[in-house]
């Protein structure tokens, strides 16, 4: 008999990569998908066609009873716990929900667990975040954020992941669980919602090319980020469950590119060459071959506190779990930008 398992937030970039991961090595793949959708519902009908394996679970991470159904349904022998309100952005304009679905969120599917009788035999995978860590107190500019670096997190999404972070290690001291938490930094990929500025980026590039779009609007183009390939993240979330004993771990690339960075080699791709011009809110991107602006600052894209620099550390990911991202820098951005070509021409 293949494994079985539960994955929250099916719906969204990692759930999709990690449901056919999942598959593919035998697992009987069960998923949740929120609100009251029936069969014929386009947005269930889209998660139908790309992944037509996965049984559909209707729940939310806000109700309880509806996580003790699914767990009950599915007889998980693993559930990783992939679902939150993920947008930092937007995390500052409801703190209140975010703090309830991703970080109270947590609790409630760990209790599912436990009141429906598996902590000792349900594998829990919690998506923790290089968000914790808030880019303070950064004192290891050589090599990046460790899983023992200091947290200090700038957002009330990243305030509840550290909730749920931390309530993730006291169920597995308290209870025993077998509870690990993923310390994942950025990751990207076809599958990325266009309200993350890497798939906003790849997106507009793509449709500047074929003149749907003149201009491409940016908050904050000078933070660092650790960006690499979902593909990859979601293979090392799967490692941590087969490991002997449950832990916590970083996966990261271990390198950190600017934003600026990502827009360069992105029109790249369309052979568009990018020279900046002004600062602060009144700088514009140009194409250097027309002098036509394509990237201007939109002040309403900026937080009201921003994470300046993320940068990973994977060693302990690599050494224990064997674990290494495949996906480089340009690799990502080409991948993107070549998948977004194809949609819009
Ligand atoms: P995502 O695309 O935003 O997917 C999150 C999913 O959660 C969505 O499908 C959403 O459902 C679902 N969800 C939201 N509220 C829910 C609720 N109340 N009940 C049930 N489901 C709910 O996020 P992702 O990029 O795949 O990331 C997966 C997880 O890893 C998230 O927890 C994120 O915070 C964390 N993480 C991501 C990264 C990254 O770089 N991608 C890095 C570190 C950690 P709808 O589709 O209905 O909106
Ligand atoms: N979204 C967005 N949109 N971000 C912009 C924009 C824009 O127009 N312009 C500049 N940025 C900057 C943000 O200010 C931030 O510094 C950086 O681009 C990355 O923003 P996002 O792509 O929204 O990702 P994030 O780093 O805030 O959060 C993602 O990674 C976290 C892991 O570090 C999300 O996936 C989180 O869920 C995840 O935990």
């Amino acid at each position: 008999m293949g494994k079985r398992v539960l994955i929250t937030g099916i719906a969204g970039q990692d759930g999709g990569h990690l449901a056919k991961l999942l598959h593919e090595k035998g697992y009987k793949v069960y998923g949740i998908i929120r609100g009251q959708m029936e069969a014929s519902h386009p947005r269930y009908q889209a998660v139908k066609q790309e992944m037509p394996y996965v049984e559909l679970i209707m729940a939310d991470l806000l109700d309880l009873s509806s996580l003790v159904r699914a767990v009950q349904l599915a007889q998980p022998d693993e559930v990783y716990n992939l679902a939150a309100i993920s947008h930092v952005g937007y995390s500052f304009r409801d703190p209140i929900l975010t703090a309830d679905v991703t970080g109270k969120g947590v609790v409630n599917m760990l209790e599912a667990i436990r009141l429906s009788g598996g902590e000792k035999t349900i594998r829990f995978y919690q998506a923790s975040t290089s968000e914790m860590f808030g880019g303070l107190d950064y004192n290891r500019p050589d090599k990046g954020y460790s899983e023992d670096a200091n947290f200090h997190p700038r957002s009330p999404y990243g305030v509840a992941k550290l909730y749920g972070h931390w309530i993730t290690v006291n169920y597995r001291e308290s209870y025993g669980m077998f509870a690990c938490n993923g310390i994942l930094f950025n990751h990207e990929g076809e599958r990325r919602g266009s309200e993350f500025v890497t798939r906003k980026i790849s997106k507009a590039v793509a449709r500047i090319k074929y003149g749907k779009q003149d201009v491409l609007e940016l908050g904050n183009l000078d933070s660092k980020r650790d960006w690499g390939y979902a593909g990859d993240y979601v293979e090392g979330m799967w490692r941590m469950l087969q490991q002997d004993k449950p832990d916590d771990y970083v996966l990261a690339t271990g390198e950190t590119h600017t934003i600026r960075e990502f827009c360069e080699l992105a029109f790249k791709e369309i052979s568009i060459e990018i020279k900046w011009q002004g600062s602060d809110a009144e700088e514009v991107g140009v194409d250097a071959s027309t002098g036509k602006t394509v990237i201007k600052i939109n002040p309403e894209f900026y937080r009201p506190a921003e994470v300046d620099l993320l940068l990973g550390d994977p060693t302990k990911a690599e050494k224990v779990l064997g674990w290494k991202r495949k996906v480089d820098f340009p690799g990502l951005v080409k991948m993107m930008v070549d998948h977004d070509l194809g949609l819009e021409s």
